[in-house]
């Protein structure tokens, strides 16, 4: 077993990954899960072709060198000679573990014939992954749904693929190409389970450490994947895992420390991305930092209007001044 994948399924087990999220795990919020004690940080989607024929973009993409590990790298493409390049081009940024994406279910990905498109082509996603595992001696996985049309399982098919084509593990996102509305089938991600004998990572509904130890229970993993559940709350994986591990659930963060966290993930994102479009990202973080806060309203429609840093750090001071007020009263 390479080292990684030792520390990942036995050191820790089980093992407890915070998700790819495309437009949210950008390198600040890589560096936020980071620092909430997230024990593995995924990227966001890595595009195949771009890299491929733009070699020098990888530096832009890969901002995660040197702060964030350990650090899953997920790609995504159809064509197998680009993934191979790809990951050849990663390397140097060390990921502790790279993973191919082959559930993703948007228009403009599954149009090119990648993401979820690849389980309606086992020839396909078998040739990139062999040209993955050529290209890598390091840990490498594939994130599969259960299938694309609701009851036809493909999921086993890929599993076992997967598995006679070296990856090292897989992780099952327990939906077809349905909406959220439909509950993940956690009997299905035990049938894929069940099929192989390589670590298996189940996804779907976690929202909480006891959501984690059902999914465990329930299908037999050997770890799980939080995706919605980190969105503003990157403590969360942390705390799952820790629960996990003793049974014991350390507390929620105090307000004072969301809003340290939050304060400071804006700063790593107007250093990341710049004013106009740190101040665009931020807002989309900041409403759901702030769900569920109390009179939390019309700071939150302050916090809509406003682009400059210094507006943030106003807001975020009065947000705190006013919530000090309400505990002294
Ligand atoms: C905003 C958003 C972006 C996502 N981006 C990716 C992605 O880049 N790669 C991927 O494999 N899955 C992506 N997913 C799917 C999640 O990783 C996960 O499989 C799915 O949300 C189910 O887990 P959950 O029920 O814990 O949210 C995304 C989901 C959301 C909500």
């Amino acid at each position: 077993m390479k080292p990684f994948v030792h520390q990942l399924f036995i050191e820790q087990s089980p093992a407890v990954l915070s998700a790819p999220l495309a437009g949210v795990t950008d390198a600040a919020y890589q560096r936020i899960l980071f620092e909430c004690g997230a024990p593995v940080v995924s990227t966001e989607m890595i595009p195949s072709a771009a890299l491929a024929l733009h070699p020098a973009a990888a530096t832009k993409i890969l901002q995660w060198q040197h702060q964030v590990h350990p650090i899953n790298a997920q790609v995504y493409g159809t064509c197998p000679e680009q993934i191979a390049t790809t990951l050849r081009l990663i390397e140097p940024y060390r990921p502790d573990t790279i993973d191919i994406n082959m559930g993703c279910p948007a228009r403009k990905i599954v149009r090119n014939g990648s993401g979820l498109a690849l389980m309606n082509d086992l020839p396909r996603a078998t040739k990139i992954l062999r040209a993955a595992r050529q290209a890598t001696d390091g840990p490498l996985s594939i994130k599969i749904r259960l299938g694309i049309i609701p009851g036809e399982m493909s999921a086993v098919a890929f599993a076992q693929m997967a598995e006679s084509e070296g990856a090292d593990f897989i992780t099952v996102h327990g939906r077809y190409r349905t909406s959220y509305s439909v509950p993940a089938d956690w009997a299905g991600i035990a049938a894929v389970k069940a099929a192989v004998s390589i670590p298996v990572i189940g996804n779907g509904d976690i929202f909480s450490a006891e959501d984690a130890r059902r999914l465990l229970d329930q299908t037999g993993c050997n770890g799980v994947m939080i995706a919605r559940g980190i969105l503003g709350d990157p403590w969360l994986p942390y705390r799952v895992h820790r629960f996990l591990r003793t049974g014991i659930l350390p507390p929620e963060p105090t307000l004072a420390e969301r809003f340290r966290v939050f304060s400071r993930h804006m700063d790593y994102l107007f250093e990341l991305k710049g004013e106009r479009r740190a101040g665009f990202i931020f807002r989309k973080h900041a409403a759901w930092y702030l769900k569920g806060f109390p009179n939390i309203v019309h700071f939150r429609r302050q916090l809509f209007t406003i682009s400059r840093p210094e507006q943030f750090y106003g807001i975020v001071k009065d947000i705190l001044e006013s919530y000090r007020r309400v505990a002294i009263d």
